[in-house]
């Protein structure tokens, strides 16, 4: 008999008290709690959406061992692990390598966790006895005066894309003798476990990276032991896994793909829902994210490398932008988003902005809306008819303060393209000061009926951005908020 896939015990969501406000108190819809934490503590992005919220949604959706979900932007496998603890198959697609790699990993549970723990305590040895042969106790704060060139460094084309004093000389060095002790065990079913546990402890305690929204440097460390927040993250993935022992869960696949060229990939309507959350016009560089545990492991090498990787992802940000970029042939009738892009250079103007990027605001933006048109038409082949999506996204004003109210024209583009505007739920306010007013991030359903069934008309023609979602069938609850577990 075929063992039916293991679905744990988790909370779902339930639907809020009517009247409940936007925003529950302290930021509870972002709020992780405990079973939150289990697999996606492995690795994960600042700022990637809660777990609770896939569940929400996958429940809605009327996901089972049947279906299949995808996340187009998987980036470190949020909705993967959400899909494979429910006992629903899913598949990711992902262009960073680094995140790509995360979410494989993070959703690989086939690893016995005892075998884990004992390739960490031999690996933990040879690094210390390494150091230790230096002179170096990784367990004790190095006060003494550094032999600078007997550390080891990264080769100089890897050097100079790290994030200036992101990381400092003697915890690098510390690192890369961890980097080798692991990489003797190439091959073996944990050493990349083992890798993504040392991305882990480089992010989050060997670096001197620090994470608002964005990824900046805070107070710079001469040293940071590096061995022991290792074999923390190891032990971290070693206690998942026992949760997980013995029991059987639907395959989880993440690729290393463009969502722009989904059918590549994905089999022809194989898939039945979407849950999502894709970059929004924010100049949020996901490379610069990820570049310490990129770098270090090996996952780019070098300028063009890094280059090639940019290539990949939607332009959400200037610093992504190159000269043959055309994703903006994807909205040729958007007179709204033209109206935003002039809006932008005419601010630029006023202002008198002059640099390469601020002249590159209003650019950036049409192609991240064209490259976000040309992903859902391109995903019109894989999905089955009747499938749902859902994409969280957040309104911007980035760009010299012109508001982007990113959901309303992403689920314009949708309609374009022929799929149903099913409603549009708002996830969270977030007030921008700059601008002093609510920016909203909302999460906009889509249902894809089977076949291209738009009347042509000119998306400009249905827009008025002012406007509230209608929620089809129920014109007095024109939108609603979404349902979020406290
Ligand atoms: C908001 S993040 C997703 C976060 C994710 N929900 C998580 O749990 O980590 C958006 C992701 O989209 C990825 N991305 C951007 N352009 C892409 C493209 N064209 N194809 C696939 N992934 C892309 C970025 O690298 C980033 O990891």
């Amino acid at each position: 008999m075929k063992p039916t896939p293991t679905q744990l015990n988790l909370p779902f969501c339930t639907e809020p008290p009517p009247g409940r406000p936007l925003r529950a108190k302290g930021g509870a819809e972002n709020r992780l709690s405990p079973e939150d934490r289990a697999f996606h503590d492995w690795y994960r992005f600042v700022l990637s959406y809660p777990p609770h919220l896939v569940g929400c949604y996958m429940q809605e959706f009327g996901l089972d061992e049947h279906g299949t979900v995808l996340d187009p932007f998987c980036g470190t496998g949020t909705t993967l692990i959400e899909a494979k603890l429910r006992g629903v198959s899913s598949v990711g697609l992902e262009a960073n390598p680094f995140a790509q790699f995360a979410s494989s990993i993070k959703t690989d549970w086939s690893i016995d966790p005892d075998a884990l723990l004992s390739l960490a305590r031999r690996i933990s040895e040879s690094a210390i006895e390494l150091l230790r042969r230096q002179g170096l106790d990784d367990a004790l704060e190095c006060d003494g005066k550094l032999d600078e060139p007997m550390l080891r460094k990264l080769p100089p084309q890897a050097a100079k894309l790290l994030i200036t004093d992101s990381i400092s000389p003697l915890p690098l060095h510390k690192a890369l003798v961890l980097l080798d002790c692991i990489n003797d065990h190439q091959g073996e079913s944990c050493y990349q476990h083992c890798l993504l546990a040392l991305a882990n402890a480089l992010v989050f305690s060997i670096s001197n990276l620090h994470f608002g929204p964005e990824v900046g440097v805070g107070k710079i460390k001469r040293d940071a032991p590096v061995v022991q927040p290792w074999l923390n993250a190891m032990q971290m993935m070693a206690n998942d896994l026992r949760k997980v022992c013995g029991k059987i869960f639907p395959e989880s696949r993440a690729y290393l793909a463009d969502a722009r060229h989904a059918g590549k990939v994905l089999q022809p309507r194989s898939i039945d829902a979407v849950i999502t959350s894709p970059p929004y016009p924010n100049e949020k560089d996901y490379t610069r994210t990820t570049r310490l545990e990129s770098v270090v492991l090996g996952f780019v090498k070098d300028r063009s490398d890094l280059r090639a990787n940019k290539q990949k992802l939607i332009r959400s940000n200037t610093r992504g932008v190159y000269s043959g970029d055309d994703d903006d042939k994807w909205i040729p009738d958007q007179a709204e988003i033209d109206r935003i892009a002039n809006a932008i250079e005419e601010r630029r103007k006023e202002l008198g902005k002059t640099s390469g990027f601020e002249r590159l605001y209003g650019r950036v933006t049409k192609l991240y809306f064209g490259g976000m048109a040309r992903h859902l038409a391109e995903l019109r082949t894989v999905l089955r008819p009747g499938a749902h999506l859902a994409y969280v996204v957040g309104d911007q004003a980035s760009y010299l303060r012109v508001m982007i109210r990113t959901g309303q024209l992403f689920a314009e583009i949708g309609q374009s393209l022929g799929y149903d505007l099913v409603r549009i739920d708002l996830f969270r306010t977030r007030f921008a000061t700059a601008t002093r007013q609510q920016l909203r991030e909302e999460v906009v359903i889509l249902r894809w009926p089977g076949k291209d069934s738009r009347r042509s008309r000119p998306i400009a023609s249905r827009l008025s951005l002012d406007r509230p979602t209608i929620r089809p069938g129920d014109p007095d609850e024109q939108q609603r908020t979404l349902p979020c577990r406290n």
